[in-house]
């Protein structure tokens, strides 16, 4: 949370009565830095939507189960339609001391419609709401990260078919070792991202558990239908141990494991582009568009974009380390510790989402310089494994000097076309085989 200056005032007196949803035992209010501290709606209000749909969806359970009159069910889905609404034309009045998201809800609600508002919290906690708020966040979230990497991979598959005849040196430990073609360097990271693309649809699928209806802990006292509950906020099943539900936070632990592999990904993908657009190599060449000046060397264009693609990678292994440290050790079930998974949450799903508007138009804007590329393949006996492949193919097992066996045709075997030809199983460089694995990879792609 964002420190703001403040006067430190003294603790409330008791005639000042708490406004907190659990006040009512507390005979003073909260230390103004206690307040502060504990808070977390500077950064929970982003689960708005999802907490109004989650009450939503509550209220009609409460209502099915007969503890709501259909009255007053009727009265709760249309306030809460109006906080909504607030909410989302930015006119909602937050209240910080009224610490998260949930309790500032449930007072609007209060406030708009009256005394009927407060039924809305009967049979459940913040302990299972937060729950079912993340889960449908992470929903929605998910959604939006695979088309991103969508995105990626199109940009990728657009570059890699343009270039499925371009020879360039591949490296192994960073020396030139054999030529490959480009296309086939771009498709090394289309399956990259796919395996992304997978691991984010595995934890949203872990995520369809459904929490609510764990209240506090131990479970609803209330006989809801969870299961009706459940196919209403699209959930696959109710999660079947209310402990788990409410201390459980693998599926953003999950999250933030797969982003933190596709920020790896393509910050590899960054640092061969920063690499290749050095004098040195000089493969390629960024836009301006994707790059900036140097200050006082007017000479210089800098990746900067590539570069922080790279960069941000560091806080998205952060953010994951952030909680699982947090996490660690905690007796079950729910515990105050778990409220510090939001902000590392929330970064790591900005900062891939910042990744993913940038890398597609940074990757089309990328003009190849093919001709260095080509002539680089050829050099440093770049085909030398082709000479040595040669005598095999010859039947001979060892290289000896001035083999009878060297024909004439040994010079065809050692160019970078005939190098590259001769590799074409499936997963090799051939043009040919290239071909057949980005058909492969727009099938994967089109899939949903
Ligand atoms: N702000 C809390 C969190 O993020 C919500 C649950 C709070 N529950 C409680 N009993 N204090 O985890």
């Amino acid at each position: 949370m964002k420190a703001r200056p403040r006067k430190r005032a003294a603790p409330r007196s008791g005639a000042e009565k708490s406004e907190k949803l659990w006040g009512g035992r507390f005979t003073t209010g909260a230390d103004p830095a206690a307040e502060r501290f504990t808070g977390s709606i500077a950064f929970d209000r982003r689960l708005w939507p999802h907490d109004i749909a989650g009450s939503v969806a509550w209220a009609k359970a409460l209502a099915r189960a007969g503890l709501l009159s259909a009255a007053e069910r009727d009265a709760i889905v249309r306030g809460l339609a109006a906080v909504r609404d607030e909410l989302a034309a930015g006119t909602f009045p937050y209240r910080t001391e009224l610490e998260d998201i949930h309790t500032n809800i449930e007072r609007r609600l209060q406030e708009l419609i009256g005394e009927v508002g407060g039924k809305l919290h009967t049979g459940r906690s913040r302990n299972d709401q937060i729950a079912v708020d993340e889960r449908l966040y992470l929903r929605e979230i998910i959604a939006r990260i695979r088309a991103g990497l969508r995105r990626v991979q199109e940009a990728l598959v657009a570059r890699a078919a343009e270039t499925l005849e371009t020879p360039l040196p591949g490296y192994t430990h960073l020396q030139r070792a054999q030529p490959i073609v480009l296309g086939h360097h771009f498709l090394a990271y289309v399956f990259m991202v796919q395996r992304d693309r997978d691991r984010f649809t595995d934890c949203g699928a872990r995520a369809a558990s459904m929490p609510l209806g764990a209240a506090a802990l131990a479970g609803t006292a209330f006989p809801i239908d969870l299961e009706a509950l459940a196919k209403d906020l699209g959930f696959a099943a109710v999660s079947p141990n209310s402990l788990d539900s409410v201390s459980d936070r693998d599926t953003v632990l999950e999250f933030l494991a797969a982003g933190a592999i596709t920020g790896m990904h393509l910050s590899r993908l960054a640092a061969d582009l920063t690499l290749w657009a050095t004098a040195e190599f000089g493969f390629v060449e960024f836009s301006d568009a994707f790059a900036t000046g140097s200050s006082i060397m007017p000479q210089k264009k800098n990746p900067d974009v590539a570069e922080l693609v790279r960069g941000k990678s560091g806080r998205l292994y952060g953010n994951l380390v952030a909680v699982l440290t947090t996490m660690k050790g905690l007796p079950l079930a729910y515990n105050s510790d778990m409220q510090e998974d939001k902000e590392p949450f929330f970064d790591s799903v900005d900062t891939l989402e910042a990744i993913l508007a940038v890398v597609p138009p940074m990757l089309a804007s990328l003009t190849f310089r093919t001709e260095r590329m080509r002539r680089a393949a050829a050099e440093n006996f770049a085909t030398a494994t082709d000479l040595a492949d040669y005598l095999v193919r010859k039947g001979l097992l060892e290289l000896r000097r001035f083999s009878p066996l060297f024909d004439e045709d040994a010079k065809d075997a050692i160019t970078v076309d005939a190098s590259l030809r001769a590799r074409s199983a499936t997963g090799g460089t051939a043009p040919d085989a290239v071909r057949r694995s980005l058909a492969l990879a727009r099938t994967l792609i089109a899939r949903a």
